[in-house]
């Protein structure tokens, strides 16, 4: 299949891009480069040897997608990756993640629709959760309540958008893909994380204490109720999440389906941190801070729905994950821009 990945210069749409190239099927990125690098791009048709049209243009701008699609047409699905991701910035600046989230996916609906496209893959987030109930989550595990931050709010929101264009549309193969934590890179050490500034999340900010550039991590907190007291995560290699994408892809049917995207395995910020030190071969220095406003205790996914229908599963652990991180972070000291 020719598959349009939107936000495919991306952490997660690079790893993408290489797994459905060897998977056999033909890629473009349509990618504002507003938290990525052409450069990442570029790296995907060295691993693979494939050449990946890249369209800069923002997602919400229907008529430089559909000059894009029809330019490289037959395009047959679309992997919707494109978006603004990070949780504290959504609660200061909610409008602008309802217009990028919610108006990038209502755009690419509409071309697909006037285009005969007729699968769309979209990139959800186990954040849709909110707080669990119960652990650990299925598919039919309650969502969308109380939902603390904005861009939560909009992964849900999309989740429906898609169910009602899946409704209205009995051609739409519409899946939303539920990502618990992506983390790793490509053991090629070519591509991997790069986040601007300093990273939020846990697996790059360890990434960054082990090459120097940042001074120690901070735990929050250590008094949750989990076996070591730390935060308890659902960690998936991002090799793992790519080759879910194909499967989900290349099982698509009519209606629309959602899956979670895990191991299934809960790993805390210690047993991480710990994994990490024997990856790198060397100490991360750590400091007890306290809990980080909005976190919950833990998050993990049963992810036997996606095994059973699209016959993919983690293969990865936390240790291949931290070797790979290590991997691309050591040759890649400032990310991309290192090239
Ligand atoms: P990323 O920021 O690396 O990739 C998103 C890409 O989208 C970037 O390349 C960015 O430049 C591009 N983009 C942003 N706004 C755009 C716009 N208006 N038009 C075109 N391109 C635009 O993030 P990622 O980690 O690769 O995440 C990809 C998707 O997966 C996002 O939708 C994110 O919400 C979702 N997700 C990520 C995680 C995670 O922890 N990384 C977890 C769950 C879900
Ligand atoms: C993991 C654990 C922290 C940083 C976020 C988003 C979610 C999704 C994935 C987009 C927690 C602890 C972290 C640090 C720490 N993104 N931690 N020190 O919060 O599970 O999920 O990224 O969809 O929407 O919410 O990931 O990596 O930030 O935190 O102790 O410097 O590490 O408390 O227990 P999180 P994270």
């Amino acid at each position: 299949m020719r598959v349009l990945l939107t936000g495919g210069a991306g952490y997660i749409g690079a790893h993408t891009a290489v797994a459905l190239v060897e998977a056999g099927h033909d890629v473009l990125v349509v990618d504002d480069l507003s938290n990525s690098s052409a450069e990442a791009v570029a790296r995907v048709e060295r691993i693979t040897g494939a050449t990946i049209p890249l369209l800069s243009a923002d997602a919400r701008d229907a008529d430089a997608l559909t000059a894009f699609v029809r330019e490289h047409a037959p395009v047959d699905a679309v992997i919707h990756l494109a978006g603004l991701k990070a949780v504290g910035e959504s609660v200061a600046e909610p409008l602008r993640y309802y217009d990028v989230n919610i108006g990038s996916s209502i755009a690419v609906l509409k071309v697909m629709a006037a285009e005969g496209i007729r699968t769309i893959v979209f990139s959800s987030s186990a954040t849709v959760y909110g707080e669990p109930e119960s652990l650990p989550l299925s598919e039919e595990s309650p969502t969308g309540i109380d939902l603390a931050n904005p861009y939560g709010k909009t992964k849900r929101m999309i989740e429906e958008i898609l169910k009602d264009a899946a409704a209205a549309d009995p051609h739409l193969r519409a899946v939303s893909l539920r990502y618990f934590n992506p983390v790793g890179a490509h053991d090629s050490g070519l591509i991997g994380e790069d986040p601007t500034g300093v990273p939020n999340n846990l697996m790059p900010y360890v990434a960054r204490v082990a090459v120097g550039a940042l001074e120690r991590v901070g735990v929050f907190g250590d008094d949750y109720d989990t076996p070591d007291g730390t935060g308890q995560r659902d960690y998936i290699h991002v090799v793992d999440l790519a080759a879910g994408h194909v499967a989900a892809l290349e099982h698509a049917r009519e209606g629309y389906e959602v899956y979670n995207l895990g191991t299934g395995t809960p790993v805390s910020v210690l047993e991480l941190i710990a994994a990490f030190e024997r990856a790198a071969g060397k100490e991360i220095p750590r400091e007890i801070l306290p809990r980080r406003a909005g976190d919950i205790a833990a998050s993990y996914c049963d992810p036997s729905k996606a095994q059973r229908e699209l016959g993919w599963r983690a293969t990865r652990t936390i240790d291949d994950a931290c070797r790979d991180s290590w991997n691309w972070q050591s040759n890649n000291p400032r990310g991309y821009a290192t090239a």
